[in-house]
């Protein structure tokens, strides 16, 4: 559960000098300001007087340790499971999904109260071994298979989902990470968002990532135009996550509130998702400080979750970056947060809630639980020609529908494909594939098949599910 790659991951090193500055200015403005209604004495009450949530990170097999579950649940107000709705602990086999330990924490915040973000429904990391080994159609289909049995799973229960994470490159280029995901064709996030937001329409869908916290970083600016694009082309995005793992090599930026700012602007809200600075005393507060007052200043900052409860849970802990000390009790940096969040309640207004960007059913979903198994790949129709194409429905809703098409090569072979939809079949959500009008083609990476092989694309149907088809492919 623990693959130290991920502990040793290199973050830039960009020094800061003006942050001191910007940190005293904003000591004094937050020092000044007056509380408009009583002070909050925890993290979640104070957060709550501007209409935000305060989080953690919660690790399952701590649970029965009553100083942090004590402490967890009078702190905090929304819950992330710090590894265990990860790929690898939920889809251990491929498309045997275990929820064992996801549910455990998904109770526990439920039984208390508590709200819950997800996290992740894809990465390139912590992936199931069968995954890693995988790529191409293949990747691209395990892939959308598992975001779509996930999502399903914990449908309804999701106050917002990390979609996919870290998918930039670190570095000078602003571009992608490559990833046996990203070698299934770029698209492939796009393609998890919209099988996100098919499978758990009501949850708000976020990319999140971290060294994204300088605005004047090119993987922050990767990420902007990544969101912007996203908006521009209605593809499902309600939010960005900022990780903000910050330490003497990595600093909060002078910027921060800038890039929480630049984001919001382009009408997704921003979470801070897994906040650590490490560091110890004062110096320490002040930079919890800034980050709260951040967000605060910021209205569709909708909340900070910090990445474990205790220094002694955290993933580094050697930097001692959280808020509670080892035997709990409350660090400076706990205090400066409080206040931090007391000092503005009342005086910033309520952040607006996000409504999802494509109308999503509203009425009550099915009943039965939708399938998550993989499309299917089992004995295509015999051809002798060109190709043929067989329509699956592989998930509904009132309202839409998720189809899968199956595309099998002739005898000859194929260089590339066209299949027609459906009469009536309307959309423009289309994975591992091109759409335009009511023909699909492939995409530049599933176009060749051999003699009999086959491939398969998704799409998006608005309206009422068409039954299982034959269609016209050429
Ligand atoms: C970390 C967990 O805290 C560790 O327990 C685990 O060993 C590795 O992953 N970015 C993320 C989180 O999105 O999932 C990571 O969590 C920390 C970095």
């Amino acid at each position: 559960m623990t693959p130290p790659s991920t502990l040793r991951r290199g973050r830039s090193h960009v020094a800061r000098g003006a942050s001191a500055v910007a940190i005293l200015a904003l000591g004094v403005t937050a020092a000044v300001a007056i509380p408009a209604q009583a002070a909050g004495s925890t993290l979640q009450d104070a957060a709550k007087g501007s209409g935000r949530y305060f989080g953690t990170a919660i690790a399952a097999s701590r649970l029965n340790d009553s100083t942090y579950s004590t402490i967890a649940n009078r702190e905090f107000n929304m819950i992330t499971a710090e590894n265990e709705m990860k790929m690898d602990a939920t889809e251990p086999n491929q498309n045997q999904f275990n929820f064992s330990q996801g549910d455990r924490i998904l109770n526990w915040a439920q039984q208390n109260g508590k709200q819950v973000r997800g996290h992740a429904l894809a990465w390139y990391s912590q992936q199931p071994g069968w995954m890693q080994n995988m790529s191409g159609t293949q990747l691209r289909n395990a892939m959308l298979n598992h975001v779509t049995g996930v999502a399903t799973h914990y449908k309804g229960k999701i106050y917002a989902w990390d979609v996919v994470n870290e998918a930039f490159a670190d570095g000078s280029s602003g571009g992608r990470r490559d990833s046996n995901l990203e070698r299934t064709g770029s698209d492939w996030i796009e393609a998890a968002f919209r099988a996100a937001r098919a499978a758990d329409p009501g949850a708000k869908l976020c990319y999140n990532d971290y060294n994204t916290d300088d605005w004047t970083h090119a993987k922050t600016q990767g990420v902007y135009r990544m969101v912007s694009d996203f908006k521009s082309r209605g593809v499902p995005i309600d939010c960005v996550g900022l990780q903000s793992h910050f330490n003497p090599q990595s600093p909060v930026p002078a910027n921060y509130q800038t890039t929480i700012e630049r984001f919001a602007a382009l009408g997704v809200d921003v979470q801070i998702t897994e906040l650590d600075i490490e560091g110890s005393g004062q110096q320490q507060a002040e930079n919890f400080r800034k980050v709260t007052q951040a967000c605060l200043n910021v209205a569709r900052c909708t909340g900070i979750t910090v990445w474990g409860v205790r220094d002694t849970d955290s993933w580094r802990a050697s930097g001692t970056p959280l808020l509670f000390d080892g035997s709990g009790n409350k660090k400076a940096a706990y205090t400066a947060v409080l206040d931090t969040l007391n000092s503005v309640s009342g005086t910033t207004p309520p952040p607006t809630s996000t409504p999802p960007v494509t109308t999503p059913p509203v009425t009550t979903p099915p009943v039965t639980t939708p399938p998550v198994t993989t499309p299917p790949v089992t004995t295509p129709p015999p051809v002798s020609g060109s190709c043929s194409a067989a329509l699956t429905i592989a998930n509904s809703w009132p309202g839409g529908y998720q189809g899968t098409v199956t595309v099998t090569a002739g005898s000859s072979g194929l260089n590339g494909w066209r299949v027609t939809l459906p009469g009536g079949v309307s959309t423009n959500n289309v994975w591992n594939g091109n759409v335009s009008g009511s023909v699909v083609s492939n995409a530049p990476y599933n176009g060749s098949l051999g003699a009999g092989q086959s491939t398969s694309f998704g799409f998006i149907g608005q309206g009422n599910a068409p039954g299982a088809a034959t269609l016209t492919c050429s």
